[in-house]
């Protein structure tokens, strides 16, 4: 007989994105005329730039030649595109990055999951709440947590509140974590961490020998020039950081795929015999054991984001959003609605009206206005009382759903 993993039992019935995905599918059957607009999950909608569709076609010409043809790729990615990142993510920054500490994969939700299977499974690991649900919930998978609670807290996690007390940045943790996650510009509040709050992260890990799980995912959003893009723009953050990187949200990848994770050869961890070990040769074995890599066609397609054409082309899209983050953020505000975010990230964090719940608010907003956001208590307990609403959608649809918003707060 074949036995399950008996931590998935622990798990909330489904993943949060799924959840809204039936409420809103189920609505939409009932209310087949109803013009539903979607601004829960952050899925871009503006189609690919001109540089990277011409670079993706020449690769996959490429593919039909003989001589050009090409089978099974590096697992770590292709040169070309290591080197790019480097030269244009981290060396104008100030950055030491070597290309053989970069991984491309598909995705950094893949990666933040699958990161969890070179540590062992009894560090104490620190989630910010509210949270990108995939953190916690591939610790419950991994065996790293009790049940959950009623608020959805996981026995054995530390939960380190971000709240608008704290401007939604928490403070160090009280009690000694091996691990901690940090997403900044934040998912799903929207908000950023200012070098001097990365900087007293990274003395705490240096000081608790801990490592910190970096999510920059929407780094390409940050518009205030104090604030870093990077971790390692932290001094000492080689040897105490991990960073996940997308070109999802940068690039309008979130159908392509493709992303990287800097492991720097510096880091390390230990064995239970105390002895240091290098976490970058731990995730290059997981890493060529586990993944066959992005394809080429689609490796060259990233490349072009850092192309002379495609730069400029990849600024306007970003801009794009952040004009519609600015819309959603303004007209909100001018209806006396609390709001953060929106900023330096495709995220407005609202405070919910009155003492209404996060769900309650999610299915009023949508049997009302036929409008999708997203519960800010599904990502975590502290964010009960808040809705996100994301600014990946056409101009139309986002001022249309401001007018709608406003009316049904109003
Ligand atoms: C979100 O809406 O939080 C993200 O799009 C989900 C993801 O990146 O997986």
């Amino acid at each position: 007989m074949a036995r399950i993993n008996e931590h998935y039992r622990k798990l909330k019935a489904g993943y949060l994105f799924p959840e809204i995905g039936r409420r809103v599918s189920k609505f939409c059957a009932e209310n087949p005329q109803a013009k539903v607009i979607r601004l829960g999950i952050g899925d871009v909608t503006e189609p690919l730039p001109s540089a990277i569709i011409a670079a993706w076609h020449k690769a996959v010409d490429e593919m039909a030649e003989r001589k050009s043809f090409r089978g099974y790729g590096p697992e770590q990615g292709y040169d070309f595109l290591r080197q790019a990142i480097v030269d244009n993510d981290f060396s104008p920054r100030g950055v030491r990055i070597d290309a053989d500490e970069i991984f491309i994969s598909d995705g950094s939700k893949c990666d933040t999951g699958n990161i969890l299977e070179i540590f062992g499974a009894d560090n104490k690991v620190a989630i910010v709440d509210p949270v990108y649900p995939v953190y916690v919930d591939t610790n419950v998978m991994t065996g790293r947590t009790g049940p959950c609670d009623d608020q959805g807290r996981y026995a054995g996690l530390v939960y380190i509140p971000a709240t608008a007390a704290n401007n939604f940045v928490p403070e160090l943790p009280k009690e000694r974590v091996d691990m901690i996650y940090l997403c900044y510009p934040n998912n799903p509040t929207g908000m950023v961490a200012t070098r001097e709050q990365l900087t007293r992260w990274v003395e705490y890990a240096k000081a608790n020998d801990a490592i910190i799980l970096f999510d920059a995912a929407y780094e390409a959003y940050i518009t205030d020039p104090a604030i870093p893009h990077s971790i390692y723009e932290i001094e000492g953050a080689r040897d105490v950081a991990i960073e996940f990187r997308s070109f999802s949200k940068t690039a309008g990848f979130t159908g392509v795929r493709c992303a990287f994770t800097v492991v720097p050869k510096s880091l390390t961890g230990t064995t239970a015999g105390g002895d240091r070990v290098a976490l970058h040769s731990l995730w290059n074995r997981r890493h060529t054991t586990k993944f066959n890599g992005v394809s080429y066609p689609v490796q060259r397609a990233a490349e072009a984001i850092y192309s002379a054409e495609g730069k400029p082309q990849i600024r306007s899209m970003i801009d794009f959003y952040l004009t519609n983050a600015r819309l959603i953020r303004e007209g909100l505000e001018s209806a006396g609605i609390t709001v953060y975010g929106g900023v330096n990230a495709p995220y407005v964090w609202v405070k919910t009206p009155g003492s209404e719940s996060s769900w309650d608010f999610f299915d009023r907003l949508l049997t009302t206005a036929h409008l999708v956001g997203t519960p800010g208590s599904g990502f975590g307990a502290s964010g009960e009382g808040y809705f996100r609403l994301s600014a990946f959608n056409s101009r139309e649809n986002v001022e249309e759903a401001v007018r709608r918003f406003r009316k049904v707060v109003g």
